[in-house]
């Protein structure tokens, strides 16, 4: 075809993708229906199909790019088959792996309405709309931690990506010498972060991609509650000043990704101060949580942070994905990450400048993830996350409670909303550590072999050397009935595992 038989054909274009009105319609109910009853049922399915990847991989076959297309209705009928009967359901009532939330039904139709406004959310004007209802996220977001509203941030992908942002902007603020221009071995000086052996693993990944090294961190000793230390804090930060490093970072925790501990985050918040060093919280998990009346003193703490990431897809219940960065003084989040090329026309009028969220993190292009977290604040206010987030810490007490009453359940810790406890079979010897080695093995095999069951999903946590099961529950479905069947099924694979694999010599 040359070139003017192929304009001649555009006067009417029909582009292969396009689905118009009738037929979208048709195929969005049908859709909107299937998820309505998914949801509806959610609870008499199995959490997950446990299926391998290689049962998966088959069930997409090994065929090369499809050269040709297939009717819409054909394969919206094939994929939500596929999705509903080969998933594991981090919205069923009895999911309780690691910190995902059961996502809020509103926020999957924010999802789909965002996809189909589709706006750009690196400048104001590709997203009017959607640009101030970022901003407006992030001021709710900090109204419901008691953060100053004047504080700068954005939606990111997840904790991972916010605690990133955070550490570049911190590095940006503390580094005395031009990093943009000269970067980093301008110095001369080894620049030190101070995290406790409790930190999640973001921040290996920090060190590690932005040019530090590992060898940055210092990992401070925590106390037999699982906080950081603070006298070995304080005393390595002495150590490293008088080597001529170049301390810049202190990260509190709270809520642990292992067990839920919170951090002493007024005092390292006062050593921060005294030291002059970025006091960053990550409050992936556990930030929400100071919203309720009974919270800490050391987790109000985190309001004296200098930078916080809190994840609106774990205890805020938004479906994946999204992160959030709150910085107190906005113009370091502008400092690190704001580049303006000839070709950006986002200026706009000096007497009303935009948000224009490009320059606040690493994403240029962004999508719509604010609308899901907003509507959710509208949805249900700082009343309905006060409600879920302490029923989800209620449940968790009584999970605790209920482990406790069995004699084959070991209940190790609860703090927020995780439990941890162990399966430890009656009548064993007396040899602790072979008893010990086996204990692990044997709950490591029954937590895999809970997890393929479908009867409920925990993850695990490894604490003073113990394998230990770890329910975590951030999900607004869980019922009491379903916490308190959890050790019943536990025990049933328990008994059945350990009369298979218990060494002759125990
Ligand atoms: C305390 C903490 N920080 C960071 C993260 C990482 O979050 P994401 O998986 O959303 O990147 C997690 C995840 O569980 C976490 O618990």
């Amino acid at each position: 075809m040359n070139f003017s038989d192929q304009t001649s054909n555009l006067a009417n274009r029909e582009a292969p993708l396009e689905i118009h009105g009738d037929e979208f319609r048709k195929l969005g109910y049908k859709l909107v229906d299937q998820i309505a009853e998914f949801l509806d049922g959610l609870s008499n399915r199995p959490v997950t199909s446990g299926e391998s990847p290689q049962t998966i991989r088959n069930l997409l076959g090994t065929d090369t790019l499809p050269e040709h297309g297939s009717p819409a209705n054909d394969l919206l009928d094939e994929v939500t088959d596929l999705l509903l009967d080969h998933s594991l359901f981090n919205g069923h009532p009895r999911f309780w792996g690691y910190i995902t939330s059961s996502a809020a039904p509103i926020g999957v139709l924010a999802d789909l309405l965002a996809a189909a406004v589709n706006p750009n959310v690196g400048a104001a004007v590709l997203s009017p709309v959607a640009s101030e209802i970022e901003a407006q996220s992030i001021r709710w977001i900090a109204d419901l931690i008691g953060y100053p509203r004047t504080c700068g941030g954005l939606l990111v992908s997840g904790g991972n990506m916010a605690n990133f942002v955070c550490f570049l902007a911190a590095r940006k603020a503390k580094v005395p010498w031009d990093l943009s221009v000269d970067g980093l071995s301008a110095g001369n000086r080894q620049l030190v972060t101070y995290v406790s052996k409790e930190t999640h693993t973001w921040i290996d990944k920090a060190a590690d991609l932005f040019g530090m090294g590992t060898n940055s961190v210092r990992w401070i000793v925590a106390n037999e509650d699982h906080q950081m230390d603070l006298d070995a804090l304080e005393k390595q930060i002495k150590a490293d000043l008088a080597d001529d490093h170049l301390p810049f970072l202190v990260v509190g925790t709270a809520g642990t990704v292992g067990i839920g501990a919170t951090d002493p985050l007024p005092e390292i918040a006062a050593i921060c101060k005294e030291y002059n060093l970025w006091f960053h919280v990550d409050g992936a998990y556990g930030a929400p949580a100071v919203v309720l009346p009974d919270a800490s003193i050391q987790l109000k703490g985190l309001r004296e942070a200098d930078s916080i990431a809190l994840d609106p897809h774990k205890w805020l219940y938004s479906p994946l994905e999204a992160g959030c960065v709150l910085v107190r003084d906005p113009h370091h989040l502008i400092k690190t990450f704001s580049h303006n090329p000839t070709y950006y026309n986002f200026d706009g009028i000096q007497e009303d400048p935009p948000i224009n969220y490009h320059e606040f993190g690493l994403q240029n292009s962004r999508g719509f993830r604010a609308l899901k977290v907003w509507l959710g604040f509208r949805q249900v206010g700082r009343e309905g996350f006060m409600k879920m987030i302490g029923d989800d810490i209620a449940l968790s007490q009584a999970l605790y409670e209920a482990v406790g009453t069995h004699p084959e359940l070991q209940a190790v810790t609860q703090n927020f909303s995780i439990t941890t406890f162990r399966f430890v079979p009656l009548k064993l010897p007396d040899d602790k550590a072979a008893v010990e080695t086996y204990l692990n093995k044997l709950n490591e095999e029954l937590l895999n072999h809970l997890q393929k069951s479908g009867e409920a999903f925990v993850s695990n946590a490894v604490i003073e050397g113990k394998y230990l099961l770890r329910a975590c529950i951030v999900n607004f479905r869980t019922a009491l009935s379903d916490v308190e069947a959890l050790p019943e099924i536990v025990i049933r694979l328990g008994r059945k595992l350990d009369s298979e694999i218990r060494p002759k010599s125990l």
